[in-house]
């Protein structure tokens, strides 16, 4: 007898969490694992009527109803084209297959047009929450047919977590690889948004003096206001925690080397080939390079003087400017991430609703803040037309009233020699994107005299060419 709802494969960290969210919300689930062991372990622990495994995929998909659903859960790149493989000879016309690692998004769009020649339905879905997200609720963001979407949408508003309304952080995000790239960038925002925190927790470490409990009162402050999210609310703990070895904060033992799995990078390269400016976010990718050349860092600065503080505020007033100039920086990085999705849905041929993108990331996800209802309501008051977040007057009196703040700070960092690029490069492109002249006709005119490159003029159409001479050096 077919009594099973969904199959998930690949009970690692996510998979366990999602197999058991799923059950929990009585749907029958059939999991599997390459390990067998894993998963024997996995339902002995967690095991019930609803959830299951089979030690091999013949057995698995013979036990789900038909359209069969089946959701991966394992690394990107080779495991999931060996699943596919495998699983591809076992399902019959209109199965649905869902890859909900993650991925990047032209592999998924690869592999949606394999599958469709086969029948099959393929569906790129970014999941975003965490091992505790996916348990108890991510926020999940799936590309696919519409008509997909209705099959698989009842078990995801179930699964997902619940936006500022009570609605579910899910949506159909657009077509093929739409999905994977809106988590894609959903992370690239979540390296700037923490680059962004790690540079005030070092402004008020090296340049007001402040220990890690005191810093951790501050975001702990931040978090009961504006600032108010998932990220400033776990810096507390990071931050208070007492180290198990030593007398003293756990912070100041762990090491200043950032790892990186890559959706950062990802975001980066992309942007590039697009022609797309995201500098926070690519500063944010830069400054967890930059702080694995720790043997270098440490002879170096030995070398150079580093911090400075002079024209200090008070720090109750500095608090207060930073925690503004976090808020107008933070704003200018979602407008750097919303633009990179506005290009890629122009240049892949996705139609995205932007306040929809900003709901569902209110909730489950780790950049979940009340600043995501901002701006959904933003997108919201533009029917969730991919405009600039620039160009929306809430937004702009935002901007307006923290901007100011943002100046502030950018200067005392470069005063104090303290590293802050991912704020300096929210100021530049706040400032860079609302400025009606750039300085581009400069590179234009040194482009010409060396490389005749020519120009436009600004004032009448067509391309020039000066005949400079060496005689005007
Ligand atoms: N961890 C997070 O917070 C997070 C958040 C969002 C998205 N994701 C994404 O979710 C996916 C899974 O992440 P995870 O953290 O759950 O990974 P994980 O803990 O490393 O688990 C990976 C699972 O995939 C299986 N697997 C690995 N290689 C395989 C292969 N070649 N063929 C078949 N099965 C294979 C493993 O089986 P064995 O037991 O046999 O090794 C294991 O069950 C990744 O794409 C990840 O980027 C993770």
């Amino acid at each position: 007898m077919k009594r099973y709802d969904v199959a998930l494969i690949g009970l690692g960290v996510m998979g366990q969490s999602l197999a058991r969210n799923i059950a929990s919300q009585k749907f029958r689930v059939l999991t599997y694992n390459r390990t067998t062991k894993k998963a024997v372990q996995f339902i002995e622990e967690y095991g019930n009527d609803y959830l299951d495994y089979k030690a091999n995929l013949k057995a698995l998909v013979k036990e789900l109803k038909t359209p069969r659903k089946i959701i991966l859960m394992v690394p990107a790149g080779k495991p999931v084209d060996d699943m596919i493989q495998s699983l591809a000879k076992l399902l019959s016309k209109n199965d649905i297959l869902i890859d909900a690692g993650n991925s990047l998004f032209k592999e998924t769009i690869r592999r949606n047009e394999l599958l469709k020649k086969k029948g099959i339905h393929f569906v790129g879905m970014g999941v975003s929450g965490g091992e505790e997200g996916a348990l108890r609720g991510p926020s999940i963001m799936p590309g696919c047919d519409a008509k997909v979407w209705k099959s698989i949408r009842p078990i995801l508003t179930k699964i997902a977590a619940k936006d500022f309304k009570g609605k579910p952080c899910v949506t159909h995000v657009g077509t093929d690889g739409a999905g994977h790239y809106v988590k894609m960038v959903h992370n690239g925002i979540e390296y700037a948004v923490m680059q962004m925190m790690a540079e005030a927790y070092e402004m008020l470490k090296s340049i007001y003096g402040l220990k890690p409990n005191e810093i951790a009162n501050v975001f702990s402050k931040y978090n009961r206001g504006r600032l108010k999210s998932y990220l400033f609310e776990i810096s507390v703990p990071v931050l208070s925690r007492k180290d198990d070895f030593k007398k003293g904060y756990l912070i100041d033992f762990i090491l200043d080397k950032a790892g990186q799995k890559g959706t950062g990078r990802w975001t980066v390269i992309d942007a590039l080939e697009r022609g797309a400016v995201i500098p926070t976010i690519a500063e944010a990718v830069f400054a967890r390079s930059l702080s694995s050349n720790k043997t270098e860092r440490i002879v170096l600065s030995k070398l150079y003087k580093t911090r400075e503080s002079k024209n200090l505020l008070s720090r109750k007033a500095f608090v207060k400017q930073l925690e503004s100039a976090l808020y107008a920086g933070m704003i200018s990085c979602y407008a750097q991430g919303f633009e990179l999705i506005r290009l890629a849905a122009e240049q892949q041929n996705w139609k995205l609703n932007f306040a929809e993108i900003a709901r569902i990331w209110e909730g489950g996800c780790i950049i979940r803040a009340d600043l995501l209802n901002f701006i959904h309501k933003a997108f919201a008051s533009k029917r969730g037309k991919p405009v600039h977040l620039f160009m929306i007057g809430d937004i702009k009196k935002a901007l307006q009233k923290d901007a100011p703040a943002l100046s502030e700070v950018v200067s005392l960092g470069a005063r104090s020699n303290v590293p802050i690029a991912a704020m300096a490069t929210a100021h530049a492109y706040l400032y860079g994107m609302t400025s009606s002249v750039v300085p581009a006709n400069f590179i234009q005119g040194l482009r010409d005299f060396f490389g005749a490159h020519t120009y436009e003029r600004a004032d009448k159409k067509g391309i020039f060419h000066t005949p400079w001479s060496n005689l005007d050096l």
